[in-house]
């Protein structure tokens, strides 16, 4: 239990505890939690709860007919996978989580979707506790909030200098399939709500203002935010919460793009101008993520890496390799192959090779990109969410953000081709997989052209890059969509042949 104390003001008993109030709310969230797309602990017992910060950003009024927003920051404590002798108790570990929580005497029929449960005894008893982004007026409430910047409780509002926010905007919860929960207002901006909270700022914050300083306009900036200091980072600043940004209306997603294009080459006969075009906007997607790349070079401090450095990058990555292989068998067939990419890695640094490093994107792929009126913008800074923040944080060499974007592409060329609804067709994944050469040449070239160096110059931090990476996929895949597996599995092969 965490030491922050605070006082939830109900109508019908206004000095509730924190514990009473989290006591009345754990067995709904027992059942809820697991349910939501981002929570990450699926699959394990939840142990139980604490309360890191409460604050009510709007009272229940008129007896419960008028809803009450309640903001809660929930540490919850789960049984960890890990085998354990029988004399110790079971490994735990905990999560942080932010939780918007309406509360109502009635929900309305149209917020029926939204119920999360109604206590059935203790202060929160006659009200139904709903998931608030989903009522128009509270998600609105949290607007008006962001437009006036101060205090509330534990919670700081924040506005950047020079940023406009109308007001009265509708909201609409997104629906795009996400680790967080985003909410349109209007077509002017968009709220990302952090779900899985890490302690200290976060990335997708800290880099967009970086870039917005920079007048790097291939990002969109951040107009507001809201933080709190119930916990601090490691390094002593707020902890991000939400993040307000402009909203790009009408963009295409660069994933659904890919597909749609994937899709032109394996339909035989078909008009090919669509692919044609796809590969010049992978040529320019190349180019815009260079000027990312050097914006934020100039913005924020990076580093060389050297023997030390370069080693336990490698050690790293090996490591990863084993605790995978060790999960899926598959793998192992490709694990001698495949630890000669980041014994290569290890051997820059033992052959007096030194690396530059600087703040990245850290999780760039296809559907991290969106393409409007105005070429490519790239979104998302957050990193890998499930690495933790002070890792994410760390410079990193730039070509880790193209190995992952190539994944992205061979990603998409696959795919389109195991869910194509068409006859079976010996030729297609001969197709698809030029596809992705195509694209994947294509990006690094419009990524040379407008940085200051070529990704296919650095073979060994490439292939190092993209081995992590696709080892990455086959722990996931094989966890969470096995049907997928032979994506990743595919370019284990092909990457522990690539030795050169
Ligand atoms: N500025 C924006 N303009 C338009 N759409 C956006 C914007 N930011 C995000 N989106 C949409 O919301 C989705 C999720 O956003 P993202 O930041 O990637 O969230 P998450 O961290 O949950 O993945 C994106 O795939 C995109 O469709
Ligand atoms: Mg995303």
């Amino acid at each position: 239990m965490s030491d922050t104390s605070w006082t939830l003001h109900v109508p019908a008993a206004p000095h509730l505890s924190a514990g009473t109030a989290m006591n009345a709310l754990a067995p709904l969230l027992h059942d809820w939690l697991p349910r939501q797309r981002w929570f990450a602990g699926k699959g394990h017992r939840i142990t139980g709860f604490s309360l890191r910060s409460g604050t009510e950003l709007l009272p229940v009024g008129g007896t419960g007919r008028t809803p009450g927003l309640l903001h809660l920051l929930v540490e919850v404590e789960q049984a960890a996978a890990a085998p354990h002798s029988g004399d110790r108790p079971p490994p735990r570990h905990s999560d942080c989580y932010q939780l918007l929580l309406g509360l109502t005497g009635v929900l309305a029929p149209h917020l029926a979707h939204a119920r999360i449960g109604r206590p059935e005894s203790g202060p929160l008893e006659g009200l139904t506790v709903y998931e608030a982004m989903h009522d128009p007026r509270l998600a609105g409430l949290l607007l008006e909030r962001l437009r006036a910047p101060g205090s509330l409780g534990g919670l700081r509002f924040r506005r950047s200098a020079g940023s406009a926010v109308p007001a009265g905007l509708t909201p609409r919860l997104s629906t795009a399939e996400q680790s967080n929960t985003s909410i349109v207002y209007g077509d002017s901006c968009i709220l990302k709500l952090f779900r899985r909270i890490s302690p200290g700022r976060n990335p997708d914050l800290e880099l967009t203002l970086a870039l917005a300083r920079q007048g790097c306009s291939r990002v969109p900036a951040p107009a507001a935010w809201f933080e709190t200091v119930h916990p601090r980072g490691d390094r002593g600043e707020p902890t991000t919460l939400g993040v307000l940004q402009h909203y790009l209306p009408g963009a295409l997603d660069g994933w659904d793009w890919g597909l749609a294009a994937v899709d032109t080459v394996l339909g035989e006969g078909r008009d090919r101008s669509g692919d044609e075009a796809f590969t010049a906007e992978s040529f320019l997607l190349g180019r815009a993520t260079a000027e990312v790349h050097s914006a934020l070079a100039r913005a924020l401090p990076g580093a060389v890496l050297h023997r030390p450095q370069l080693e336990a990058l490698a050690a790293g990555m090996a490591e990863r390799l084993d605790a995978a292989a060790a999960a899926v068998p598959a793998l192992v067939h490709h694990r001698a192959g495949l630890r000669t990419a980041f014994a290569d890695l290890a051997d820059l640094g033992r052959r007096g090779r030194a690396v530059t490093a600087q703040r990245i994107h850290g999780d760039l792929h296809l559907g991290q990109t969106l393409r409007t009126e105005d070429g490519w913008k790239l979104i998302d800074f957050e990193g890998e969410p499930a690495r933790p923040l002070s890792e994410r944080r760390m410079p990193q060499p730039a070509v880790r953000d193209v190995a992952a974007m190539l994944r992205s592409f061979d990603y998409a060329a696959r795919w389109s081709e195991m869910t194509a609804e068409r006859p079976p067709d010996p030729g297609a994944c001969a197709r698809a997989a030029r596809w992705a050469e195509v694209n994947r040449a294509a990006f690094c070239a419009g990524y040379a052209e407008a940085g200051d160096h070529d990704p296919r110059d650095e073979h060994v931090l490439m292939r190092a890059f993209e081995t992590d990476k696709a080892v990455y996929e086959v722990l996931y895949e094989a966890r969470n969509r096995p049907s997928w597996l032979p994506i990743p599995l595919a370019a284990c092969a092909r990457l522990a042949a690539a030795r050169r």
